[in-house]
Parts: C-alpha cells; structure tokens; sequence
C-alpha cells in the first residue's frame, strides 16, 4: 500500500509514528504493509519510491520544520501538492492540510485531483467536505475508489461508520450532538467555575485547545462542518455548510448559564439534524446524555428500532485522529483483497 501524504503536521505526523510503531501488528492482522513513498507539506515535497524512513522524517520535520535534512532523499523545494499527485505511483492520498471554509482550499483541489487520478483518499481536513462533499462522492464512485474521511467527525472516536455500519437495519430519526471541544470547555468552566467567557477563552488558548483566533470554534463553524459530514454520509443528505442554521457561543454570558443552574440544567453548543440542520447553545438537563464535559465530544442518535444511542470520546488530538486514518486505510486493504 503506496501512500502519499500531503501535509505532514500534528496529525500526519502522529500517522507516521502510528504505521511505525504498528507495523507488525498491521502486516499480521490485516497483511497491511503501508509505506509512505510521498510527503508534501507547505514548503516542498519529498518522493521516495521504495519507501520514505519514517524516523529520519520525523527528525527532519522536528528540527528543521521542513523535510530537507536528514534523510539521504532529494528534496524539492517550492514543489507543490498538485504536481506530486499527478506524477506519484501510490494507491491513497492521505490530505490533512488545514480547514479552510469559504472554498474549502487547498484541500478541495488535493481531494479532487487523487480522486480523478484513480486513488483511494482519506481525508482528516473538513474543508472540501463542508463544500462539496455529494460531488466528492460522486466523483469517487464513478472513478471507483474508496474516499473516507473518518477523523473529520469525533477525531478518533467512531462516530461515522458506528452510525452507517453498525445501526444497519434501524431508521436514523435524527442527531443531535456536540462536536467541538473548545466550545464545550470553554461553557463547561463557565458552569463549574463561574468563569467569564473571556477567562475561559483564555485558558483554553493557554492549554492549546483553542486558537488564536477562535471563531471558527466558538462561533459554530467547526460543529457545522462536522453536522454536515454526519448528516451527509449517515442519513444520506446532500447539504453543504451553507444549508446550517449556525449560532456560536459567543453571546452566551455567565448570568446565562446561571439561570440555567438555577432550573438544574446546562447550556451546551449542539449541533442537530433531522428536520433542518442548526447549530445553537441550548439548554439541556444535567441528567442528559449530550452533558459531556471538558474537551469531550458526544453525539445521540435517535433511532426508531433501537432507541437513543449515544457515542462519547475524545473528539480531537493528533494520536486519536491519527488512529482513525489507520481505520480508514484498514477498510481499503480490505476492500482490495476482495
Ligand atoms: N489536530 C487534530 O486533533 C485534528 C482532529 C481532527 C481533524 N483535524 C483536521 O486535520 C487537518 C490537519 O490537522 P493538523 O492538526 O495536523 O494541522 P497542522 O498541524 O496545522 O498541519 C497541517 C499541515 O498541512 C501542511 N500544509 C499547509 N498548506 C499546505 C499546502 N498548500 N500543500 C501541502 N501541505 C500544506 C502544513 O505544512 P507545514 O508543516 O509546512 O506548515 C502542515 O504540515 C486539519 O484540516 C484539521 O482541521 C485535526
């Protein structure tokens, strides 16, 4: 199994180290013997047909920041990801470049072009999916590759092919669920500490769970993003971001969530699908499922035959997504022994 990566940050980096580490266990289990033969990230490239030494690599990314370094490759500058994938003999694509909502670049050109280029892709980057993903599948199907993007829901927990594979047989009514750990932190310290928002803001930027510009979590964008891919490939949808109803957390104060104490409830940002698609805080008992807390994740499926089922897990973090892009890959090797 020849992959390509392109970007080669938190998450394609703890992939690496996964497939290293893991490598006995893949080949013995599953006869999988992925070898990364292609890494692009946002300065150059680096192709090496037998096989790229995953530790030089590492090593080459930790102290330079590039891929030039320590390897005995050759290393190409300035060479972008488009170039790679059209000349690069491999089976998948793995995209983990940043999420970018308003054209879902550069991950959208990168998905496009592995997928007409006959690869199988698995993709962590939410962009091309909020955007376009009915294309996206589309354009996999008639070109007869696998296109997974499992860590783009609930980073390692398995929010999506739970829902697709294993409630087969069961109507899927409706999701209601919270899917970004910054914003739920952020309300979670505001109830159990009585913090300000811009306090808890602050400490979430201090701990690494929030970014420096933090719009596109609290504001409700990431939890969109991640309700449009579980709507689509779950009940079959064809929405894109722009089909969400999205109301962040930002005008949520503290007297807010002390009112709701008052009634023993929480204020959670949910995300919710079944008739509409919106995001919004809103008030929930403390005895709900959905009352996860911290950086934690949690979505409910409501279901005709089987009743309410609810995942919870960690919904972000370079090992946990890394482990999903494992499952992905596990799930071509054994569409291709078929
Ligand atoms: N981290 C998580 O816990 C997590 C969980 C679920 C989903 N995700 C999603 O997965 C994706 C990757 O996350 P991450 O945390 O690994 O991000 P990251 O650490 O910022 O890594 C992004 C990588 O993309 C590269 N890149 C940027 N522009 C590029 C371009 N035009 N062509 C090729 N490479 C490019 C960067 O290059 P340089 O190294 O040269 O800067 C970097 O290697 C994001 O879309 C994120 O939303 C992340």
């Amino acid at each position: 199994m020849r992959i390509l990566m392109v970007g080669f940050g938190v998450v394609g980096q703890s992939f690496a180290e996964l497939i290293m580490n893991e490598a006995k266990k893949l080949d013995h289990d599953y006869g999988l013997r992925p070898r990364i033969v292609g890494v692009v990230d946002k300065h150059g490239a680096v192709v090496v047909p037998d096989g790229i030494d995953i530790p030089k690599l590492l090593e080459s990314k930790r102290i330079s920041g590039t891929m030039k370094g320590e390897g005995d490759w050759e290393y190409h500058e300035g060479v972008s990801a488009l170039d790679v994938i059209s000349d690069l003999d491999c089976e998948v694509m793995i995209e983990t470049t940043p999420t970018e909502l308003s054209k879902g670049e550069p991950g959208l050109s990168h998905v496009r072009a592995a997928l007409g280029a006959g690869r199988h892709v698995i993709c962590t980057n939410k962009g091309p999916l909020a955007i376009a993903m009915p294309a996206l599948m589309e354009l996999a199907h008639h070109n007869d590759v696998i296109f997974k993007f499992s860590g783009t829901v609930g980073g390692g927990t398995p929010v999506l092919d739970f829902a697709k594979k294993c409630l087969e047989g069961s109507r899927i009514k409706s999701i209601s669920a919270i899917l970004n750990g910054t914003s739920n932190y952020i309300l979670s310290k505001m109830a159990s500490e009585g913090k300000p928002m811009k306090d808890a803001l602050a400490e979430a930027q201090k701990l690494g769970y929030a970014e420096a510009d933090p719009t596109y979590d609290i504001g409700g964008f990431d939890t969109a993003c991640k309700l449009v891919i579980t709507s689509n490939y779950v009940l079959g949808t064809s929405l894109s971001i722009k089909d969400v109803n999205i109301t962040g957390i930002t005008g949520v104060t503290s007297e807010d969530i002390q009112r709701a104490a008052q009634k023993g409830n929480v204020i959670k940002l949910i995300g919710r699908v079944g008739s509409g698609a919106r995001v919004s805080p809103e008030e929930i008992p403390l005895t709900h499922p959905l009352n996860v807390s911290g950086t934690f994740n949690a979505i409910l499926f409501e279901t005709d035959s089987a009743g309410d089922i609810t995942l919870v897990g960690k919904g972000a973090g370079g090992k946990e997504t890394a482990s999903s892009v494992l499952r992905d890959l596990i799930e071509i090797r054994r569409a291709f022994a078929r």
